[in-house]
């Protein structure tokens, strides 16, 4: 075997083993948990509604998944603040959501603001680096993003896609939704926040949710 094989099988067999890891860890649980997390300041609005529309998706996939929603709307978030002494704000009460235990699968929704994200979306994201080390704890896990505009046009694939980068950096594995929904799911907010009255982006939400859910059981390696 030449160093550039030894080296790619070993690394083959190291992710191998993590994954393995995931799974006992999982299926001790018996269950699979998926978190949603919107990431709109105007709590239980559309953003809120979107999530909450992937998660209950979700859940039609097999009888053992359980989903959390976390709504971020009115909660103060800072961004990194780079000092060493620890930030206190309401990410105190979200991190042991996402840290005890990891959830299985991760769903993340911000509004489109001026084509971006968010700036509790990305001072949530940012704070999120504490489950980057000392080691990746988000790694492997699906993650499907979604984003919600008032216009149709208004933005969300960028924004899902600058989230997706984030998600990256924590080595998760980026899902995005059924045929429709490629990128993730786009809602559009036409009807003063009813977002049930976008059939099409409902539509897309739910293939996300469906498809997180698949990829959580089979990346958990459970029998639910
Ligand atoms: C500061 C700001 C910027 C916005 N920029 C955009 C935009 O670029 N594109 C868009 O489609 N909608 C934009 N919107 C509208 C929101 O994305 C839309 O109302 C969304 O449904 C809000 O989500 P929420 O109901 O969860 O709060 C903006 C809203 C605000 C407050």
């Amino acid at each position: 075997m030449n160093r550039r094989n030894f080296i790619s099988t070993s690394l083959a067999a190291g992710a191998a083993a993590t994954l393995a890891t995931k799974s006992a860890e999982s299926s001790q649980s018996g269950s699979v948990r998926i978190v949603g997390v919107s990431c709109s300041p105007r709590k239980g609005k559309t953003t809120a509604a979107a999530v909450k529309t992937a998660l209950e998706a979700a859940k039609t996939v097999a009888s053992g998944i359980e989903t959390k929603m976390i709504d971020l709307g009115g909660m103060k978030i800072s961004g990194f603040s780079g000092l060493a002494e620890p930030q206190k704000d309401d990410f105190d009460s979200v991190l042991p959501m996402l840290k005890d235990p990891v959830p299985d699968g991760l769903i993340i929704g911000s509004p489109s603001y001026f084509r971006s994200m968010s700036a509790l979306c990305k001072a949530f994201l940012e704070r999120l680096v504490v489950l980057r080390q000392p080691k990746l704890m988000l790694a492997d896990v699906p993650a499907g993003v979604l984003a919600v505009g008032a216009f149709r046009n208004g933005g969300q694939e960028l924004v899902i896609e600058q989230i997706q980068s984030v998600l990256l950096c924590h080595e998760m594995m980026i899902v995005g939704g059924k045929p429709g929904a490629h990128q993730g799911a786009t809602l559009w907010n036409l009807a003063k926040d009813d977002i049930t009255r976008d059939e099409f982006g409902m539509d897309t939400a739910r293939k996300l949710g469906i498809r997180v859910a698949e990829a959580a059981i089979r990346l958990a390696g459970k029998k639910i």
